[in-house]
């Protein structure tokens, strides 16, 4: 797809990675994007530099876990820009501390409500939108915590998993509307997110070794990976993992697993590997 004139649709635009897709669209020369995320001064941020880069931006407060706000901010966007051609739903939340198993249940039910259920009626509204448009993409953010067990925070694992299974199951008949659905699974990335779960250099100790001591993604380069899924025409289904660099300096370890076989045999050899097991 070439994104010079198009329309797009972001949550958890305020900030991080969805704030650098924005920009990353708009510097592609994207006509118009609407920005989603319930923190307003974020969004106001956002929206005064995608304009100054010459976009649209349309801004909503919204609740990704109501699914009558996401309705609505879908049909404004649609009304205001004319039409969705790219959908990014990227909202999303970690249990962090108390880490597992002292998680509070108000917890548990947040994480899942964002990160899967919010992520679900994303990729329902955006299927009717695209389809409006005749076609389109949809991203959604996962993790590499859905390659495996993250110990520290089994919930939010789980739900970036869900994710996936999610972006594997209505690839197909999304395609039927000329629609791609494409996950994106970011390793360690410098933003608030990291913020709330250390001190806010680098992530937190109970992360576990091999997370805590990362090192870290810059959110340029996991829009980059966004921008690659939006624009290659080929990638349907697929998984692109944008994963932490070896060192400082270094840039980050891309792997493509372009449909469920791959990606469960990554799995099966990265368990193997975890496990001590050639
Ligand atoms: N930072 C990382 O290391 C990392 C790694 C892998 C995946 N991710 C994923 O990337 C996505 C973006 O996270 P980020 O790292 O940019 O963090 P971030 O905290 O900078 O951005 C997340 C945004 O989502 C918004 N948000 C949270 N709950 C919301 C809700 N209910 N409705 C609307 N907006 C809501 C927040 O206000 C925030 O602006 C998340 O899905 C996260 O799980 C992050």
């Amino acid at each position: 797809m070439d994104i010079n004139g198009k329309n797009a649709l972001i949550t958890g635009a305020a900030a991080g990675i969805g704030q650098a897709t924005a920009f990353a669209l708009a510097d592609a020369g994207a006509h118009g994007i609407a920005l989603a995320d319930l923190d307003e001064n974020g969004l106001a941020d956002t929206a005064r530099v995608i304009e100054q880069k010459g976009a649209r931006a349309v801004v909503g407060r919204v609740d990704v876990t109501d699914s009558d706000q996401q309705r609505a901010f879908f049909e404004e966007a649609e009304f205001e820009l004319g039409g969705l051609d790219i959908v990014h739903n990227n909202a999303g939340t970690i249990c962090g501390e108390p880490i597992w198993p002292e998680t509070p249940l108000e917890k548990i039910g947040l994480v899942v409500s964002v990160n899967l259920i919010g992520v679900m009626y994303g990729t329902r509204l955006a299927v009717d939108a695209l389809s409006r448009r005749g076609g389109g993409v949809i991203i959604n953010t996962a993790s590499t915590a859905s390659l495996g067990p993250m110990p520290a925070d089994p919930m939010y694992s789980a739900t970036k998993t869900g994710v996936v299974n999610l972006v594997h199951a209505s690839a197909g008949l999304a395609a039927t509307h000329k629609i791609r659905v494409n996950a994106i699974l970011p390793g360690m990335t410098q933003t608030q997110f990291i913020a709330r779960t250390g001190d806010g250099t680098k992530p937190a100790e109970w992360l576990g070794p091999a997370l805590a001591h990362a090192t870290m993604l810059t959110t340029e380069q996991i829009a980059e990976g966004v921008m690659t899924l939006v624009q290659d025409d080929q990638r349907a289904g697929e998984c692109l993992i944008v994963d932490n660099p070896p060192g400082v300096g270094e840039p980050p370890q891309t792997t493509r697993l372009k449909d469920p076989v791959e990606f469960y045999g990554y799995i099966a050899e990265r368990a193997k590997a975890l496990a001590g097991v050639n």
